[in-house]
């Protein structure tokens, strides 16, 4: 343990967090999602419990403001007291995955941990194929972590081609806002269509700017939702349902940046989900009493 603290520490790359006012409320929202899922799947005996991190980044996350370092999801997900028996980590840039390799090489479940540089909506397909090799046996949790709309819709429907898939998704409202008014009025196939897999998003857009409202992601949302109940996930949570606030917002603007959303098949993984978000809103005891390791 300390020579993964050690290299850990060591290691300077580390990705610039996009202003997150609420870093660590995010990150210790996903460590304990990931934590509670993975216990969860403990439970059931000679499972394959696979984490699968398509926007994994460096490992640490650097708060702009504040320069507090934070751990970045894979090594959150490494670090929980029930460690997934497969951690399948991808990141475009490969200066990330190399510091993610460095830091994860001295980590007790190294040889559990599968690292690829590429596009997540192109690596999706191979490490879907190897998980779907052992199907019935194995229970997954996948993350997409997006800095603008990189998931297409097609790489969320491959990952739900699998049986037992749970997902953690950080919806972009921020970098959504930043192209929708251009897509509304682009006759062509646009990224805003491919994050949601069709065009039908144009009309909850329409009908929530003809009625004026103030949040037009409340609308988004649910189409995203109804996307994800068609592919299998008959409910689906975000944290700000359950009278959260986004997990991060814009320092000058204040205007929320990203929203996550919590997919599941079954009903248990919701249970956890609301376990774990109503810590935050009332304060509550942690469910678990331990915390994020810190490296
Ligand atoms: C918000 S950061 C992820 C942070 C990480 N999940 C964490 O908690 O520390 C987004 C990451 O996605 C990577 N990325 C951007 N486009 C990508 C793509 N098309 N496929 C895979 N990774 C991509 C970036 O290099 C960046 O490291």
């Amino acid at each position: 343990m300390t020579l993964w603290k050690t290299i850990c520490s060591r290691l300077t790359t580390v990705c610039r967090c996009a202003q997150p006012v609420c870093g660590l409320k995010r990150n210790s929202t996903i460590w304990l999602v990931t934590s509670v899922s993975s216990r969860h799947l403990c439970d059931s005996v000679g499972a394959i419990r696979n984490y699968v991190d398509l926007q994994a980044g460096p490992g640490k996350n650097k708060v702009r403001e504040t320069d507090e370092v934070l751990l970045g999801s894979p090594l959150l997900a490494l670090t929980t007291s029930h460690p997934f028996t497969g951690y399948f980590f991808v990141d475009l840039a490969s200066e990330n995955t190399q510091a993610l390799a460095q830091r994860c090489s001295a980590s007790p479940q190294c040889q559990q941990v599968d690292i690829r540089t590429g596009d997540c909506n192109i690596m999706v397909d191979q490490i879907v194929t190897e998980i779907k090799r052992d199907e019935h046996r194995s229970l997954n949790l996948a993350f997409l972590d997006p800095e603008g709309l990189e998931p297409k819709w097609a790489t969320v429907a491959r990952l739900a081609s699998v049986q037992r898939m749970d997902l953690i998704i950080n919806y972009p409202e921020g970098g959504l806002n930043r192209f929708l008014g251009r897509a509304m009025n682009s006759p062509g196939q646009t990224a805003v269509d491919e994050f949601f897999g069709d065009r039908g998003w144009r009309v909850a857009y329409q009908e929530s700017q003809a009625q004026g409202e103030p949040n037009l992601h409340w609308r988004l949302i649910e189409f995203y939702e109804s996307r994800l109940q068609a592919v299998g996930y008959k409910e689906v949570l975000r944290a700000d349902e359950v009278g959260d606030e986004p997990l991060m917002r814009n320092v000058e603007k204040n205007a929320p940046l990203y929203r996550l959303l919590f997919a599941s098949k079954h009903p248990l993984g919701h249970k956890f989900w609301t376990a774990v978000t109503r810590r935050d809103i009332h304060g509550q005891q942690l469910l678990f009493r331990e915390t994020p390791l810190q490296y």
